[in-house]
């Protein structure tokens, strides 16, 4: 059954931590890429990233990237990019919602970062199982103890050391494989590992005691509790020098899950089910501004995907027949004759799929559990010439669409408001509203800090509610009823206050 061979992960990690070379490091020992720095480019060119152009350029390049295809003995990867740097939005957090498992990088002087402990929560809500690795142990860092201690305590998971560093920094020595007891040396000038290993190393003593506590004060590895997302496997190395990503590659083969049951309506849909199913986790538009081209990003849950066959986004629209799949072998698109459930498809459309949309040859699954979150950033957007109102609420509603930014819409007065997630979201925006949509708009301050998605048992509880905070009150596109809260502070305030109405801070499309 080729899903069983499938890895379908990302890695999550904080800006800096070393995911670019991590990811450049396993395409290379996966066998997907000859050159060492092209993914590098990548990454060096997203930080350079200042105005529209650079975006641009980098929505072009990233689209071949933001799916990565490996295969190594029999195994095929799925490396799914979620750009983690401070651009970071709802994108990042939707991807995750596409993978079976994640690779957590953390920086060995750094620890625990912001940014990994927000995606981290993302994989938990899925219950996404994270082996980690420790990166960057050829330099001065923290003691293993003290990292894991902290993977422990701020993630609440149980952690089990997999291999160990042979001193840090200047006294790096290698690393050790704790099952086989072998030592990975460095060599030459650079220091790197070129495949020298010694089965029976002499360690120095101190090491010796670390490895002798390790073993007996953490926890034992245990796929199952890996699997279930209550134990991580930790890896120290360096991506940079060469020491992990070939035990990474192969502890992903061994023991990160193949494609897994998705949550489902009516019921969850196994990979085995013969009918082919599978839900849009990410659209990229305008790739060709010529031609209102976009991207759907398909993750595939069931049934064997053949080129040309006919898929129903469930809720919405006619059948489209999928001529011109796309599949991504590293760095080249390549078109798609047959996928597999695990497996990405970018599907060509004119703006008919969206994020969220479940798709499949019968029409009558949805899978559910792909959220939105409340925007961290609330802004009102202010219309420079009233006429262009129309094109606003259409280009407004695209956007929300594609989860470039979300948009709602107040009960009273005409300011729309969008949210986001991260910074680079707003910048997008106004380019896109000016370069596609030929509108001038600008944002102003909103005088909100957050919103919440309201709900309660019973619609008069819900009523009662709205109608005492009508000036707070806002639609999201789909029409559902959005708190918009001055601070942080006042949703606790008012949840206290009306105890029969939920707040909640993700709403599933
Ligand atoms: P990111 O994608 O997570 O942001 O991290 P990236 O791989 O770009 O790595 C961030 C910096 O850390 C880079 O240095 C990179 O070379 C370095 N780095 C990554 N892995 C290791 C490692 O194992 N050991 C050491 N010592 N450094 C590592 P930079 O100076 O920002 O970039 P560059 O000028 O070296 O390209």
């Amino acid at each position: 059954m080729p899903s069983s061979s499938r890895r379908t992960f990302a890695i999550i990690s904080h800006p800096d931590a070393g995911k670019t070379t991590l990811t450049e490091k396993l395409l290379y020992f996966g066998g997907a890429i000859h050159l060492a720095g092209e993914v590098k480019a990548r990454g060096a060119n997203r930080r350079a990233r200042s105005d529209w152009m650079k975006i641009e350029q980098q929505r072009g390049i990233s689209v071949t990237s933001s799916v990565m295809t490996f295969e190594r003995e029999g195994v095929t990867f799925n490396l799914l990019d979620t750009p983690g740097h401070e651009d970071f939005s709802e994108d990042t957090y939707r991807t995750l919602t596409a993978v079976d498992s994640a690779v957590m990088v953390i920086d060995a002087a750094r620890g625990i970062e912001a940014q990994t402990r927000k995606l981290f929560e993302v994989c938990r809500l899925r219950s996404v199982p994270i082996i980690t690795f420790v990166n960057k142990v050829d330099r001065e860092g923290r003691s293993p103890f003290e990292l894991l201690d902290e993977i422990a305590d701020v993630l609440a998971l149980d952690v089990s050391p997999m291999s160990w560093p042979v001193g840090l920094g200047s006294d790096f020595q290698g690393v050790l494989d704790l099952a086989t007891g072998r030592l990975s040396r460095p060599e030459g000038d650079s220091r790197t590992f070129q495949g020298k290993v010694e089965d029976a190393p002499a360690l120095p003593e101190n090491i010796a005691e670390e490895i002798e506590l390790a073993q007996a004060g953490y926890a034992e590895f245990d796929v199952d509790a890996y699997r279930n997302g209550d134990l991580t496997p930790v890896y120290f190395g360096s991506a940079l020098k060469d020491f992990g990503p070939a035990e990474l590659i192969d502890a992903l083969a061994r023991h990160a899950p193949p494609p897994r049951p998705q949550p489902a309506e009516p019921a969850p849909i196994a990979p085995d089910n013969a009918e082919v199913t599978g839900f849009v986790f990410k659209v990229q538009a305008n790739m060709d501004p010529q031609h209102r081209d976009r991207i759907a990003f398909m993750r595939l849950c069931s049934g064997t995907f053949k080129r040309g066959m006919k898929l129903t986004p469930t809720g919405h629209g006619k059948p489209i027949a999928v001529h011109s799949p796309i599949l991504f072998f590293a760095q080249n698109r390549e078109v798609a004759d047959e996928a597999f459930p695990g497996d990405i498809i970018g599907i060509p459309n004119h703006g008919t799929l969206r994020v969220g949309d479940t798709l499949s040859e019968r029409a009558d699954v949805r899978f559910t559990g792909l959220p939105n979150f409340a925007p961290e950033i609330l802004r009102r957007v202010a219309l420079k010439d009233p006429t262009k109102t129309k094109q606003l609420r259409k280009a407004l509603d695209d956007m929300a669409e594609e989860g470039v930014t979300q948009v709602f819409y107040p009960e009273i007065g005409s300011n729309w408001i969008i949210g986001v997630v991260g910074q680079l979201q707003l910048e997008v925006l106004l380019s896109r509203l000016e370069a596609e949509y030929k509108v001038d708009a600008g944002l102003e301050p909103a005088p909100f800090d957050t919103a919440r998605w309201v709900s309660a048992e019973d619609a008069a509880d819900l009523k009662a509610f709205t109608d005492l905070n009508r000036s707070a009150m806002a639609r999201d596109r789909d029409g559902n009823p959005v708190f918009l809260a001055k601070t942080a502070w006042e949703v606790g305030y008012v949840a206290d206050r009306y105890p029969k109405v939920k707040f909640a801070a993700t709403r599933e499309r």
